[in-house]
């Protein structure tokens, strides 16, 4: 098959480079020599250097050892590692060690450990097992972070700083009652008067008002639902105070080592509790861990979601993998090892969608404790090892890539995501248990990842006007501002398309005013006079030829027109997908939950654009650097395809003659001749 693909058509800046001491794309992981006799880090350097490693992130989580006791230091062996690791010109990434605070900190501040929604103690010997408001643990790792920060500043091989470790990844929530001091102290901020906690909140209900601050607690488990706006805020309090924690970390970093880029490693779409938009900003780089649900079919997919999401988030610049496996995992239920030449693809679709590093964790297998089955760059059977050789032809390939970092990633459709309306929405008592915010924005992502398209994922306040088109699934918390920015966007001649359940609530989960789907209604040109869950398994057919589940609506039309009506089902007769024109734009409404092939042909209809002609298993991502421009395929099929494309290859040296092969289960990186087209 024989397809044209444009490569680009503008020129791009090229950015600055993300990690200014590093001379090429980040390859590496978690180094931990701790766990291992001095002489086998002679071995790791050898090793490291014979698979093209130039990056490592040391000292993770060797607070224990970098100060065996209270205010007592030990950074000898950690120096000799940085020397040995800088000897052999590869580049360190140094932790702060505060997420495993030594054992003597518990034993000495048991009022910091974690405690729970059901209000246990929660123990300790594993990781992250402390309360993140906790006064105690604030002053150690600040000073664990400052002796750190001076001894090593000036360091030569220190290339970034790594604060931590997957904030809030065990413990986003602490239920302790300093916690609820903080949350009281974070309300006040944010209420000022206790009359407006009160209204946003809407106490009136169940007879909540309060009428001092010191009755408000952290919304623990209790007999019956916990009034939602509370729990909600209690969310953005759990994340921004993690926030605080890491900012804190990154003021010393950034006062004692200026110079050197802080970043913390980010568990995009995975940790549901932390607001990553936010913290993007607070970030001198982002850097993201990405692990792949094994048991998945096509979980590429959701990789390829994350990947963009943390680009997005990074505002479109480059970022770091900070860590991803090269095999299996051992924390899932059932560890599915990658297939032959999976490690490669999976690095490839990160470093397409704009990662300017594949970092694994962690280089050397573990012997003992928790994760001593978890796949790594040097496996328990060494370098005889299929795992090993694939290691090193990533290393050697990632070296002919160099020219991709800085350029910008061409996204053609942009989606909407929010933290808090993800929190919003699956809070208790909602009209189905079988609404789930991922599911949606999983549903509509996997439609543009099937047209071969590439998606930015944005705030629905932000700007959007580069979007010729904007999904916006389950945006179940919709603020007033980005309501008045989407209907702007319509009316410069955008096309929206809103899948159900969207713009129910303010930020405070208080219904809008007037009807469902409250903000969005005018915009829409609809009202939904009742929501219609379906039975589990029911579904409902549409007069187009498609079929929905989990959710059906009493769509009313109010200026809009419809363009599917359900056949059966609760909604008989009544209108299912409709759409609006407003302005230079339309609204489009999906009212039920459509999913494959049924949503993909409405989104289309829609005006989605699709990459016909293209096999059904071939990712394609477009880049635009200054000079030129590149196309980075990953054919996850069985069968080889074809690109009717001039350029360069990069991996393999081949120059095109017109057209490219991508075989099976490979990867190609044109760089295109027609440059400044
Ligand atoms: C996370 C952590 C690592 C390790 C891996 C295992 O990403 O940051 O320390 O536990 O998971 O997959």
């Amino acid at each position: 098959m024989s397809i044209v693909v444009p490569v680009h058509s503008e020129p791009a800046d090229q950015a600055e480079p993300l990690l200014p001491r590093l001379a090429g794309i980040g390859f590496g992981g978690d180094y931990n020599p701790e766990q291992w006799p001095e002489q086998t880090w002679y071995d790791d350097v050898r090793l490291m250097r014979e698979a093209g490693v130039n990056l490592v992130s040391v000292g993770i989580f060797a607070w224990a050892l970098l100060e065996p006791s209270p205010g007592s230091y030990d950074f000898g062996w950690l120096d000799r590692v940085l020397e040995l690791l800088h000897d052999a010109d590869i580049a360190v990434d140094l932790a702060t060690p505060t997420a495993a605070p030594p054992p003597w900190f518990f034993r000495r501040h048991p009022e910091a450990r974690l405690v729970d929604r059901d209000g246990r103690v929660l123990g300790v010997g594993g990781r992250q097992a402390f309360c993140p408001s906790s006064p105690a643990y604030r002053a150690a790792a600040a000073r664990i972070t400052e002796q750190l920060a001076v001894r090593y500043a000036g360091h030569p091989a220190l290339t970034l700083w790594h604060s931590h470790n997957e904030y809030g990844g065990v413990n986003a929530h602490c239920y302790c009652e300093t916690s609820a001091e903080a949350f009281r102290a974070w309300l006040r901020r944010r209420y000022r008067h206790l009359d407006d906690l009160n209204d946003a909140w809407g106490t009136s209900f169940w007879g909540q008002q309060y009428g001092d601050w010191a009755e408000i607690e952290a919304p623990r488990v209790a007999p019956t639902v916990v009034n939602p706006a509370q729990q909600l805020d209690f969310l953005r309090f759990s994340s921004d105070t993690h926030l605080d924690n890491f900012v804190a970390e990154r003021n010393i970093l950034h006062r004692l080592s200026p110079g050197v880029p802080v970043t913390t490693n980010f568990m995009i779409a995975n940790c549901k509790w932390i607001d990553y938009r936010r913290w993007a900003a607070e970030v001198d780089v982002v850097s993201n861990d990405h692990y792949l649900q094994a048991e998945q079919p096509d979980n590429h997919i959701e990789l390829a979601m994350a990947a963009d999401l943390t680009r997005s988030v990074a505002d479109g610049r480059g970022w770091l993998l900070m860590e991803h496996s090269t095999s299996a995992v051992n924390w899932q239920p059932r560890n599915v090892a990658k297939q032959p030449g999976e490690l490669r693809r999976n690095s490839m679709g990160h470093l397409a969608r704009g990662a300017e590093s594949a970092l694994f964790f962690q280089w050397r297998a573990s012997r003992s404790g928790a994760e001593k089955f978890h796949s790594a760059m040097l496996p328990h059977s060494g370098t005889a090892t299929r795992v090993w050789r694939e290691v090193c032809a990533l290393g050697a390939e990632l070296a002919r890539l160099d020219e991709l970092r800085g350029t910008q990633v061409v996204a053609d459709v942009g989606v909407v995501w929010d933290w808090p309306s993800w929190w919003a929405l699956e809070l208790e008592w909602r009209p189905s248990v079988d609404l789930s915010y991922l599911e949606r924005v999983s549903a509509f992502y996997e439609a543009t990842w099937r047209g071969h398209l590439t998606a930015d994922f944005v705030d629905a306040e932000a700007d959007l006007s580069r979007y010729p088109i904007l999904l916006v699934p389950s945006l179940y918390l919709t603020t007033a501002a980005a309501a008045t920015n989407l209907a702007a966007y319509v009316r410069d001649g955008g096309t929206l398309v809103v899948s159900y359940f969207s713009g129910i609530v303010d930020e405070n989960d208080t219904v809008h005013a007037g009807g469902h789907p409250g903000a969005l209604r005018d915009l829409l040109g609809v009202t939904v006079e009742e929501f219609l869950p379906l039975r589990e398994g029911e579904r409902v057919s549409l007069d187009g030829g498609e079929s929905g589940d989990v959710w059906a609506e009493h769509v009313v039309l109010d200026g809009a027109e419809a363009m599917r009506h359900y056949l059966d089902g609760p909604a008989a007769g009544g209108p299912a997908v409709t759409r609006h024109r407003v302005g230079n734009g339309t609204a489009w409404y999906i009212s039920t939950r459509l999913t494959g092939d049924d949503l993909s042909v409405v989104l289309r209809e829609a005006g989605l654009p699709h990459r016909d002609g293209l096999p059904e298993n071939l990712e394609i991502v477009r880049r635009l650097g200054p000079a030129h421009g590149y196309l980075i395929a990953i054919n996850h099929g069985d069968r080889d395809a074809t690109l009717a494309v001039d350029g360069d290859e990069l991996l393999t040296g081949a120059r095109s003659s017109g057209e490219f092969v991508v075989p099976a289960g490979g990867v190609r990186v044109l760089r295109s001749q027609r440059a400044r087209m």
